[in-house]
């Protein structure tokens, strides 16, 4: 969709115009965040990627291609995800496919990932069939991560929105994991019909007025019901403490994604819900996202001794 033409405007001055407005709408953190966003949008506009973008610079742009590019950068300047907009996002070195319905997957929810994956390899079970739960799987990010890194696993992926699942599925489906992940409607540990060896959860957890301050791109655009954790934030963790017992197996592992500064709470939540119900020796674990965050809390129970 380009031409080294003279006349009418290079690619570049459309990317350093379409840079400036990205900044002025606070589509983006800084000037190289709004650049690349830009370059990104003009190869989703014209098929090219980032490095024939880039080499176009000179030529002048096509007025196709002008149309169809600042359509696009009008959809981010009206807080549009920029992920939403591409219909992808990288996570844990998968492509997966969003779109309004499900959450963005967030870089610092690798963390649960990576101790998903070590409470499974230490599980006992880990010889045979782990069977884990993911709570609250949106577009399938932590489930269908794990299936494909665990391959001794059968994956529940469970969400109360229809319209995530929908997200869920196509990803199962681009992944090829039908065979191991299974979604379930329903609210929280409900839908879950047999005993969870590792059990994981990514549930809503911004209190609601701290909600109402994020940025439009948020709170506007993506799903309340995956951001919103009611006025304490934890509302839902706090329920699905309590069905914590009743779905997990004696030996397992429940892992819980939090906010900055919940975990001693949830940590609380969790083990008194799980001691009044019974379960003795509990190992707590935290883990940390990539800021230093206190992140991820874990609770072990009945797991072997580690050397
Ligand atoms: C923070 S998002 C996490 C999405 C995905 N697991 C991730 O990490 O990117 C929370 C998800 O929980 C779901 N959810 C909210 N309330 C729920 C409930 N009562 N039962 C099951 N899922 C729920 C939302 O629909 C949303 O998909």
């Amino acid at each position: 969709m380009t031409a080294s033409v003279t006349g009418g405007r290079s690619v570049r001055e459309l990317l350093r115009e379409a840079t400036q407005r990205l900044q002025v709408a606070h589509a983006a953190d800084d000037i190289d965040e709004a650049r690349l966003q830009a370059e990104l949008l003009y190869g989703l506009a014209t098929g090219l990627d980032r490095a024939q973008v880039i080499a176009a610079g000179n030529d002048a742009a096509a007025p196709a291609a002008i149309e169809a590019f600042e359509a696009l950068i009008e959809r981010r300047v009206q807080h549009e995800p920029f992920a939403y907009i591409l219909g992808k996002r990288e996570f844990f070195g998968m492509t997966f496919e969003v779109g309004p319905g499900c959450l963005v997957p967030r870089p610092e929810t690798e963390t649960l990932v990576e101790a998903a994956l070590e409470a499974i390899k230490a599980h006992p079970e880990a010889r045979r069939l782990v069977r884990v739960a993911d709570i609250g799987t949106g577009s399938g990010a932590i489930a269908l991560s794990v299936a494909r890194h665990a391959p001794n696993t059968t994956v529940y992926a469970v969400d109360v929105s229809t319209a995530a699942l929908q997200w869920a599925g196509k990803n199962m489906r681009r992944f090829d994991l039908q065979d191991r992940v299974v979604l379930l409607a329903g609210d929280l540990a409900e839908p879950l019909t047999e005993p969870i060896d590792v059990l994981l959860a990514n549930l809503p957890y911004v209190p609601t007025d701290e909600f109402e301050a994020l940025p439009a791109q948020i709170r506007e655009r993506e799903p309340r019901l995956a951001v919103e954790g009611g006025p304490d934030g934890v509302e839902l963790i706090a329920r699905l403490a309590q069905q914590l017992d009743a779905h997990l197996a004696s030996v397992a592992a429940a892992i819980f994604e939090v906010g900055a500064g919940q975990i001693s709470w949830v940590e609380e939540l969790v083990t008194r819900a799980l001691t009044e119900a019974g379960r003795t020796g509990l190992d707590v674990r935290f883990h940390r996202d990539l800021r230093g965050i206190r992140r991820v809390l874990e609770v072990r129970m009945g797991y072997p001794k580690e050397d």
